[in-house]
C-alpha cells in the first residue's frame, strides 16, 4: 500500500510548532470496520455501517441518559495525520488547497467531527451509524447535536 504521509506534488509543509498549548486526554476508543485510512469513507454516512464508541472509565459516568438523544457529535483524534502542512493536494495531483478551506485530516490539530446517530448503548459502548475514522481511532469528546436542544429549549 502507498505510503499517505509522504509529500506530495506542490505541497507546503511548514516548522511545527515546538511547543503545546494543552493536554488533551483520548477518552475512549473508536471500533470501525475500515483498518486504514484509504478504507474509510470520505465523511460519515448516517446509513453507513454500525460502528461502536467505547468510552473508558471513569468517563462511562458522564454518559448517563444519553440513550434518549438520536443524534451526537464526536470528536475525535485523526491520530495517523501528519500536522504540518499549509497547503495540500488531497488529490496527489499537484493541484493544492490552502488546509483551512478543507476538512482533510491533516491539520495543525487534527480534529475530527462527525454526526452520529445513536442505534445503541450496552454500558460503556455506543453503536452508532455516521463515522468515518479508522478502527482504533482515539475519541475525544461527546456532544448532543443542536437539534436535540431545537427540540426542546429546555433542555
Ligand atoms: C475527510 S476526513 C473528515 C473527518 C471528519 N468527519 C471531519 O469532517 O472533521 C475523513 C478521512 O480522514 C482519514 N482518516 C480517518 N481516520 C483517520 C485517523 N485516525 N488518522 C488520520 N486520518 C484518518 C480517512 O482518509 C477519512 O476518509
Amino acid at each position: 500500500m502507498a505510503p499517505q504521509n509522504e509529500l506530495r506534488r506542490n505541497e507546503v509543509a511548514v516548522a511545527w510548532a515546538n511547543h503545546v498549548d494543552a493536554g488533551l486526554a483520548f477518552i475512549g476508543v473508536i471500533r470501525t470496520p475500515w483498518a486504514t485510512r484509504a478504507e474509510c469513507p470520505h465523511h460519515g454516512d448516517p446509513e453507513g455501517p454500525v460502528c461502536r464508541i467505547e468510552v473508558d472509565a471513569p468517563w462511562d459516568a458522564a454518559l448517563d441518559g444519553i440513550e434518549t438523544i438520536e443524534r451526537l457529535e464526536v470528536f475525535y483524534w485523526l491520530h495517523e495525520a501528519r500536522r504540518d502542512l499549509v497547503r495540500q493536494s488531497p488529490g496527489g495531483n499537484g493541484l493544492t488547497k490552502a488546509t483551512f478551506t478543507i476538512r482533510s485530516p491533516v491539520r495543525p490539530n487534527p480534529i475530527g467531527t462527525s454526526i452520529v446517530t445513536l442505534v445503541a448503548r450496552e454500558g460503556p459502548v455506543l453503536h452508532v451509524r455516521g463515522l468515518d475514522c479508522v478502527d482504533c481511532t482515539p475519541l475525544l469528546d461527546l456532544k448532543p447535536d443542536r437539534s436535540h436542544f431545537r427540540a426542546d429549549p429546555s433542555r
